[in-house]
């Protein structure tokens, strides 16, 4: 039996069907219960038995051929159709992505970071004292008696129950001097709140870094060696600095610290207005008085205390020309710094 007429007709429509429909719709036509091939082999029954088996096996021989025709076909679709979705899906690699906000620390306690480092390993104690004061350790105790004049230098946020917020970190000075025996090297950063009016260098909250040392024999000497060294470690510039007597009443003598301004290096300009130097703390001999109220022989032990703003030291190291920039808030702003 001839079945070549079948083989081309079927492996033209093959060849020719676009998608998977028009391929199964190939396979029914010839390959089907009722298909043109199914028939061919029904019909054998019709043939001289002497040429059934040659009928039979070119029949089977064209099925298989067809078969297989079409499985090659249903694959090449498939690839095809694969292709197609994979071009359609294409993922743009050029656009740019959507970034996560990443969180920073803020410049001030990026500063105090720096601060509590550097000194750490100069060998200072980190240590903390309250936020809510009393007026024996915020004043007092730092020969700062009632109606003593330099009250009115700190404009005090009283509590309704006779405490106060500090105006300054100072009272860790007194804290720790009853606490403890000399010597005594440590630090203490932490949040100071006074009535100041805000402007471009004045915050009610702001952050102060206190220093004290006490042992015997420490002098003048020891005090200028440690900020110079602590100023120049800070804004890692060999930056000129100049000590201008000054009045604390729990020092004794008393200095007020100037560095070179960080901006034009001592040349002048607008953040140092003019004048080449920028204030960055006060300091001084811890006061004779102030040892004893606290328990330290004076006539044994001397020590040296400082006392600066960090926010002032951020706003120099960060080159931020008004503090209040520090405290609004504005992400867009702070993140810069990270
Ligand atoms: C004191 O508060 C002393 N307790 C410092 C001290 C400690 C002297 C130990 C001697 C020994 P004064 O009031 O000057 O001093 O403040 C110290 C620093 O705090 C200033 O140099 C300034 O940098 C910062 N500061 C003061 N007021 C404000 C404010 N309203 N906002 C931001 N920073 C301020
Ligand atoms: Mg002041």
């Amino acid at each position: 039996m001839d079945t070549s007429d079948i083989r081309e007709r079927a492996l033209g429509a093959i060849g020719a069907a676009a998608d998977a429909a028009a391929l199964d719709q190939v396979r029914v036509e010839f390959l089907g219960k009722k298909g043109e091939l199914t028939a061919l082999l029904k019909s054998l029954g019709s043939l001289a038995p002497d040429e059934r088996p040659a009928a039979g096996a070119a029949i089977n021989a064209t099925k298989e051929a067809l078969s297989g025709a079409i499985d090659d076909k249903k694959r090449a679709i498939e690839n095809e159709q694969l292709a197609d979705e994979l071009s359609a899906d294409t993922v743009d690699i050029t656009l740019p992505g959507r970034p996560r906000g990443v969180g920073s620390l803020h410049p001030v306690t990026q500063t105090l970071r720096r601060i509590e480092e550097i000194l750490t390993v100069a060998g200072y104690e980190v240590v903390a004292g309250p936020e809510i004061e009393d007026d024996y350790h915020n004043f007092e105790a730092l020969n700062i008696p009632a109606h003593h004049p330099a009250r009115a230098m700190h404009d005090t946020l009283y509590l309704d129950n006779g405490l106060l917020l500090r105006t300054h970190t100072s009272p860790v000075q007194v804290r720790t001097m009853e606490n403890r025996e000399p010597p005594i090297r440590i630090i203490c950063p932490g949040r100071v709140y006074r009535k100041d009016d805000v402007d471009a260098t004045h915050s009610p909250m702001f952050h102060q870094v206190e220093g004290l040392v006490i042992d015997e024999g420490v002098s003048f000497a020891d005090l200028k060696g440690t900020v110079v060294d602590f100023v120049r470690r800070f804004f890692e510039k060999d930056l000129g600095v100049r000590f201008r007597p000054s009045y604390f009443p729990f020092t004794e003598p008393s200095a007020e610290v100037d560095a070179q301004c960080v901006h034009c290096s001592g040349k002048g300009c607008r953040v140092c207005s003019g004048t080449g130097w920028l204030e960055v703390m006060g300091c001084g001999m811890v006061h004779p008085n102030v040892l004893a109220m606290s328990g330290i022989d004076p006539e044994r032990y001397t020590g040296f205390a400082w006392g600066f703003g960090a926010d002032r030291l951020a706003t120099l190291y960060f080159g931020i020309d008004d503090m209040r920039n520090l405290f609004e808030n504005e992400l867009r702003f702070l993140g810069q710094f990270a």
